[in-house]
């Protein structure tokens, strides 16, 4: 097998997020503006076989991992079925997918066919007035099912994913972490990143000394070290002395952990982002739709080694504007 890519900081990077779509049924408050943001038109966007293509060259400069993120994944028609064809092509590729949980029922008996490594579910609130306040439209009834239709269908590890911002759900933490609790899934609590300066503010902002602090009964909960998704992943895990109960907290701002990361991400139109708080970006359409694998390894080569010691994460300056990245055109 070739050589894992590796970036100028010896960082090797051998997980790449891939978004199939910008396109959401939601407008998650920490994501989008509530008018939303324009979809892009569909010529602009990688076909299913733009993506098995580059899964091709990614799989042979020694990538090991691809998560499917959006938008929402799941609007895109034909998903399941092409994730059924990225596990055909590449059986050893592991592989996950991000999603806001409101198309799991309609096809978590699909799921354990696929042999998927996770499917992360965004879960922010369990009250059902604030989460179509958080979503701008979604129905937590949906996501609910949808989310016990993954379990019962098995084989399947759920994640939920928390994004905390105070005025939502700042109060509702010991509550997340009793309901994962009783489902047996891992939660995971995710600082409110400043991405993009429509959505984000410092008041909303929770970091996460906080966030560990308003776990129930806080000094039960230990650092446990053994890494769950690779050594390199973002999140801190903190395991109930009592009950074994594990969540993550994910300091995307208080804690840069550029140092641990082994990603790339790939936005719906084809370009290769490498760090998620920079704007260059490398395009790859041309050489995607020319199916030319060198032109298409060189330019994977070429984003890998722009990628930066370190993003600029943190909370930006009290002068400074975060700038207007959107989560849903990024792939979260
Ligand atoms: N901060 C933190 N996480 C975010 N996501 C989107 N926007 C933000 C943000 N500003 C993440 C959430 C969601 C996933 C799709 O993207 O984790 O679950
Ligand atoms: Fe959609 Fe996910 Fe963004 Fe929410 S966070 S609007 S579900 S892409």
């Amino acid at each position: 097998m070739a050589g894992v890519i590796r970036d100028p900081f010896g960082r090797s990077l051998d997980y790449v997020r891939i978004s199939v779509t910008d396109r959401c049924n939601f407008r998650c408050r920490y994501c989008m503006p509530a008018e939303g943001v324009a979809w892009i038109p569909h010529e602009r966007i990688m076909t299913y076989e733009d993506i098995l293509f580059l899964c091709e060259v990614l799989t042979g400069l020694g990538v090991r991992r691809v998560r499917f993120t959006g938008g929402e994944p799941f609007v895109r028609k034909g998903f399941v079925p092409f994730l059924a064809e990225v596990r055909n092509r590449f059986p050893h590729l592991a592989m996950a997918v991000t999603t806001n949980g409101s198309f799991l029922e309609a096809w978590a008996d699909r799921l354990p066919a696929l042999g998927l490594d996770s499917v992360n579910v965004s879960l922010d609130t369990l009250d059902p007035s604030k989460f179509t306040a958080m979503t701008a439209m979604g129905g937590i009834d949906q996501v609910l099912r949808g989310i016990d239709a993954v379990l019962a269908a098995g084989s399947v590890p759920v994640k939920l994913n928390t994004v905390v911002v105070r005025s939502v759900n700042a109060a509702e933490i010991e509550d997340l972490v009793l309901f994962a609790g009783r489902k047996g899934v891992l939660l995971r609590f995710i600082e409110f990143m400043p991405l993009d300066g429509q959505v984000w503010s410092r008041e909303e902002y929770v970091p996460a000394e906080e966030i560990r602090g308003r776990l129930p009964a806080p000094d039960a909960w230990l650092p446990d070290e053994a890494p769950t998704q690779g050594p390199n992943g973002p999140a801190r895990y903190y395991v109930h002395e009592r009950t074994g109960q594990r969540v993550g907290i994910i300091s995307a701002v208080s804690d840069h952990f550029c140092g641990r990361c082994n990603r790339l991400r790939v936005t719906a139109t084809g370009e290769i982002r490498s760090c998620l708080f920079r704007d260059d970006s490398v395009p790859i359409m041309e050489a995607l739709r020319m199916r030319d694998a060198s032109a298409l390894q060189a330019l994977i080569l070429a984003a890998a080694a722009a990628k930066p010691r370190e993003g600029g994460t943190g909370l930006p300056k009290e002068t400074d504007s975060p700038g207007y990245r959107h989560m849903s055109r990024i792939g979260g």
